[in-house]
């Protein structure tokens, strides 16, 4: 099987989409920080699907991470990675060191608005400045026609599919639907800080998610239903540090189901380890 090409430079990636593009191949990016599982493989599937050639970025990006923050133990597991990308047929690599992407005297920073208000930034305020400034280097340098984030990071999607579309950047941005474990656990490159009991206890974040939203379906009142999904995640031994329903385009809040369609989207802490997942409500 042909190994991925591997790009360690900007120019170096450029040189070689380039070369592509000029033989009328079409380029998808799966932007991603390695520590690779069957999530992100399933993207690389999807760009397969929608480009000729697939190319994945793996970046651990330090701007998105706060001082206390888990940057320094992200797991980074190069060889399994590439393992896996050689298996799924990748094209390309783009693999930079953090002084390739911020030299020295780097200063900007993209500021956002809109989706990127309340949720993950009311306890993460750092985070979506540096998922987007990364990401809007990422897609600047590559160019593809269409880059791919999966949806468990649901609120970043939202974040970026906003953002390509306010700089203009002509880049279709595809969601790809969450996968799970056989127990309802979404995929995570952080789920292996899990101990085996918290693991287990994981599980209930989907179950409150999964239960709820069959109820909001039905027409059932929504806070009254978040206030039991909350409860539950708490007593089951997680710190919570949301539970909410919003409107699934824009995050706006959402107080009955005809402020449709909607998304509950989660955020709870357990053992050290926080986990965020989201399920949408299905119209019945
Ligand atoms: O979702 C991720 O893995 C990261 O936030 C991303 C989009 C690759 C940016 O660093």
């Amino acid at each position: 099987m042909p190994a991925p090409k591997i790009a360690r430079t900007i120019n170096a990636q450029r040189k070689q989409l380039g070369q592509w593009r000029r033989k009328g191949n079409s380029i998808a990016l799966v932007p991603t920080m390695g520590a690779l599982h069957a999530g992100h493989l399933s993207l690389v599937r999807l760009a397969h699907r929608k480009a000729d050639r697939v190319a994945v970025s793996i970046f651990v990006n330090p701007g998105q991470f706060a001082p206390h923050e888990d940057f320094g133990r992200y797991p980074r597991t190069w060889k399994a990675d590439l393992a896996m990308l050689t298996k799924e047929k990748t094209d390309l690599i783009f693999a930079p060191e953090v002084k390739e992407i911020y030299p020295a005297g780097f200063t900007t920073k993209i500021t956002l608005d809109g989706p990127a208000l309340g949720l993950e930034t009311d306890f993460r305020p750092h985070f979506f400045g540096g998922v987007a400034t990364i990401v809007a280097k990422l897609l600047i340098e590559a160019m593809p026609d269409v880059a791919i984030f999966g949806e468990k990071d649901y609120q970043q999607l939202l974040v970026i599919r906003r953002m390509a579309r306010d700089l203009d950047l002509p880049i279709r941005i595809l969601g790809a639907p969450i996968v799970r474990e056989k127990d309802g656990l979404a995929l995570s490159s952080r789920n292996i800080y899990l101990s085996p009991g918290d693991r287990k206890t994981a599980t209930t974040l989907y179950r409150v998610l999964s239960e709820s939203a069959s109820a909001i379906a039905k027409g059932e009142k929504i806070e009254p239903i978040l206030a039991l999904g909350r409860e539950k995640i708490q007593t089951a031994g997680f710190k919570l540090d949301y539970l909410e329903a919003r409107n699934a385009d824009t995050l706006e809040q959402a107080e009955s189901a005809k402020d449709g369609p909607l998304r509950l989207l989660v955020a709870a802490r357990i053992g050290g380890t926080r986990l965020i997942d989201n399920v949408a409500v299905k119209r019945i």
